[in-house]
């Protein structure tokens, strides 16, 4: 299916809750909504169609669209948004297939993340499975950083080239999307939980929680030039970890649930010890907090298997290895090579089978550097 030629590309759909966010960005000023069924769901902000956006969010309950297995996306382009009487154009509606989790054994999840501005690389590295792809994780530095729409599409443009728009994505946020003029709206441009980007989601019978560590170095590093406050926003989000432990029965104790996944961009367990100009080991950060965080995760989720990036390497972290630094709850996926000098780039494919996944490390042309059976934590 072709690109509406209004839009960059075609809708991301990603899982935020018991929703989807249908995710567009656009290159004029339109009203946007989503048909399923007899319903429609709007751009909209308390009772009014956005128009003035870049990109636009539509909200949809998830089981009404994996009930319908498709949805029609709707348009109508601005001509003139007077007080009175404001003209658009006619309607355009784009009918877009949805194919919603069902499988329950054997699904194939792949994980791109640290594209750092690339785009045909990591999304032909994400082609491996083909038509078989069942859900595609976006985790992190997508873009280089957060400056212009451009970068802020970088995640979508990817993404409908793996999707089409018909399959589910998972959108986490990785620490350089903190840094550049446009990361203080990410939040208005990327799916989120009432505008927080850690929440849960499910997906079929795959539940997952998306831990956010926000920046890698203390708020007060030099790079940073005073513009972050992570360490508050890590004790909100501590604080929200135990108020969905408090909820289990409603996350991942609820009925359905097989799978439970954390996402995260930065592997949280890893210990990067090194030295360099800004300073000594300004990455060791927050050791207690996430060794704390890796025990109650452990503990009460039971986590079957965690995806990362943010090291720019393609490792199988298993409980005890060199990477486990602080008490893995699961074995850790850390699944994205990028090389943006040689456009070149290695994510992870893994399919989750009853007890064990296979995780392979694949590149954009198809080579294989990894394939291995290994077993799920929880089991
Ligand atoms: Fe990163």
């Amino acid at each position: 299916m072709t690109v509406d030629s209004n839009f960059h590309c075609h809708p991301t759909v990603c899982a935020v809750g018991d929703d989807y966010h249908i995710m567009l960005p656009v290159k004029t000023a339109m009203l946007v909504w989503v048909q399923i069924g007899d319903e429609c769901f709007y751009d909209e902000s308390n009772g009014i169609l956005r128009s003035n956006v870049d990109i636009h969010r539509i909200i949809v309950p998830a089981r009404a669209l994996n009930t319908a297995r498709g949805y029609t996306l709707i348009y109508r382009k601005i001509i003139n948004r007077t007080p009175y009487f404001p003209k658009s154009e006619d309607e355009v509606a784009i009918a877009y297939p949805f194919k919603p989790l069902e499988k329950t054994e054997g699904i194939n999840i792949y994980h791109v993340s640290d594209a750092h501005g690339m785009i045909d690389a990591p999304a032909s590295a994400a082609g491996f499975f083909g038509d078989d792809l069942d859900l595609f994780l976006l985790n992190g530095d997508i873009a280089n950083f957060s400056g212009s729409i451009d970068d802020l599409s970088t995640a979508y443009k990817i993404a409908s080239a793996v999707t089409g728009g018909s399959i589910p994505c998972v959108f986490s946020r990785g620490n350089h999307d903190l840094r550049g003029p446009s990361a203080e709206n990410l939040a208005e441009f990327t799916p989120n939980c009432n505008g927080k980007s850690y929440y849960t989601f499910k997906i079929g019978c795959i539940w997952g929680i998306l831990v956010d560590c926000g920046e890698d170095k203390a708020d007060d590093c030099i790079a940073y030039g005073h513009t972050i406050c992570c360490e508050d926003f890590r004790t909100r989000e501590e604080a929200f970890i135990r108020s969905v432990i408090a909820h289990a029965d409603e996350e991942y104790n609820a009925p359905g649930v097989k799978y439970r996944l954390i996402v995260s961009h930065v592997p949280f367990t890893y210990n990067k010890d090194v030295s360099d100009e800004l300073g000594e080991a300004p990455f060791m950060i927050e050791i207690e907090r996430y060794t704390r965080w890796a025990k109650i995760l452990k503990e009460n989720i039971r986590p079957n298997l965690m995806l990362s990036g943010h090291l720019h390497i393609n490792v199988v972290s298993m409980p005890g290895s060199p990477y486990d630094c602080k008490g893995q709850p699961c074995p850790v996926v850390i699944g994205a090579t990028p090389d943006t000098e040689n456009n070149t780039f290695i994510g992870a494919a893994v399919t989750l089978h009853e007890s064990t996944a296979r995780v392979v490390f694949n590149d954009e042309s198809g080579v294989v550097s990894h394939d291995e059976i290994i077993p799920l934590a929880g089991r």
